[in-house]
């Protein structure tokens, strides 16, 4: 036994996300930088369990993450760990290591703020814990000549803490954010339903099918305020999640000479898309959140429609008249119905729409659908044998996501 590993300087990239994310959310980074105007070699990131990943830092590929990576929670730069999970050998740890360390400012004030998550096995409560980070970072910022002074909003420095690592290895560890806060806080958002799914949930749906906006149309059947279309057609064209602008670390020294714009990767793009809810008040909530989105500029008005309907209704035919110019033969559903938990449905109701859901769209060959559902009676409700399945979770639910290949021929279950 070598005993814990002592405090020390951190460096890596992180990109932490919900459960089970870190597959989706290491290949939207690989695809984002080789779209990017940087020439470089994304290395195979170390794994922190499911949902985190950890790349030697790269400001290049730092600068692509923050500004427009999707599936992920929160993008960050580690700054400092220690095995401590008592606050004063924690702030005797960490004062020293942040004195010495040049990425901070010297000599100047500066204004931050600390978040702590996740930190049920410290010693200490989390408003304690927040309160000794606070203090460590004010020595040290005092160490090197400057000020720290704590601002809740708009703050240049936001330092994450968190308990990270299993057994010998369990370490609190200091993250400086570098994507400006939670990532599903997109600013897009102006209009919300009754069960809106999250942002980075309805990018990774879309990324775990594969969508192939040149080549398929995609439809949410089931669209409440449309967030899933709103995500696919932000990640169809590579649209920015942050402006290099609003990310204060993006200031750093490091970054010197990046580019002061974060403009889509795939301008040209025409995503064919199909919104869709039953309930009526939906359409305001989604043309809304289109609109806010920048989504909704003449190009974009003849490929992305908002439709009322029922999804037990939907065929082949008319999705093609909805959308006369997409490419036909295939396609990808993508939605998450009621789970029948907090809508106000009966269980059911739930499952007899999913059992709907299943037989119409077996209609469309050659489709697929990618699904997000907290309620264990979907799959066999739905009648299908899904090719992919990814537990997650959803509004506090244990959930899964779910892939099925369509059509009478692929994996339906005889009844
Ligand atoms: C969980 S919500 C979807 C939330 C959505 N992803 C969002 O981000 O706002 C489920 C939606 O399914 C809709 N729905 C229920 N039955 C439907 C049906 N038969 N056809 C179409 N939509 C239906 C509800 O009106 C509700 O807006």
């Amino acid at each position: 036994m070598n005993g814990p590993m002592p405090a020390q300087t951190e460096s890596a990239l992180r990109i932490s996300g919900s459960v089970g994310a870190n597959k989706v959310m290491e290949s939207e980074l690989l695809r984002l930088v080789k779209r990017s105007p940087f020439h470089v070699r994304v290395p195979k990131p170390v794994r922190q369990g499911s949902m985190a990943l950890r790349y030697p830092f790269d400001p290049a590929i730092a600068w692509v993450a923050a500004c427009y990576h999707r599936s992920s929670s929160r993008i960050g730069i580690e700054l400092a760990s220690s095995p401590a999970d008592r606050l004063e050998p924690l702030v005797a740890d960490l004062v020293p290591l942040l004195a010495a360390d040049d990425r901070l400012p010297r000599g100047r004030t500066v204004t931050f703020t600390v978040e702590v998550k996740g930190v049920e096995d410290f010693e200490a409560g989390p408003l304690q814990l927040r309160g000794a980070v606070k203090s460590a970072f004010e020595q040290a910022i005092q160490k090197r000549g400057g000020q720290a002074v704590v601002q809740g909003k708009d703050a240049e420095w936001e330092m994450l803490v968190r308990r990270v690592g299993t057994g010998e290895d369990r370490r609190t560890l200091v993250i400086l954010d570098l994507g400006r806060g939670p990532r599903h806080m997109r600013g897009q958002r102006v209009a919300q339903g009754p069960a809106p799914m999250r942002e980075t949930l309805a990018a990774q749906l879309v990324l775990l099918a594969k969508w192939m906006p040149q080549l398929e149309p995609l439809v949410d059947p089931t669209a409440g305020s449309g967030t899933i279309a709103v995500e696919a057609a932000l990640l169809a064209r590579g649209i920015a999640v942050r402006k290099p602008d609003d990310l204060p670390a993006l200031r750093w020294p490091f970054f010197e000479g990046f580019p002061p714009q974060s403009p889509p990767l795939y301008p040209d793009t025409r995503p064919f898309i199909l919104t869709s809810d039953i309930d009526e008040e939906c359409i305001a909530w989604m043309i809304g959140n289109l609109r806010a989105s920048g989504l909704t500029g003449r190009d974009l008005e003849k490929t992305i429609k908002v439709r009322s309907m029922d999804a037990t209704e939907l065929t082949p035919e008319k999705v093609a008249e909805i959308l006369p110019d997409a490419p036909d033969g295939r396609g990808l559903f993508a939605f998450n119905p009621p789970y029948g938990h907090r809508m106000g449905g009966t269980e059911g109701d739930v499952l007899g729409l999913y059992r709907d859901l299943g037989r119409t769209l077996k209609r469309f060959d050659g489709w697929r659908a990618a699904v997000i559902v907290a309620n264990e009676g979907f799959k066999s409700a739905f009648n299908a044998r899904p090719s992919m399945v990814k537990p997650t979770s959803a509004a506090g639910l244990r959930a899964e996501f779910l892939v099925f290949d369509l059509g009478e021929r692929q994996g339906g279950r005889s009844r």
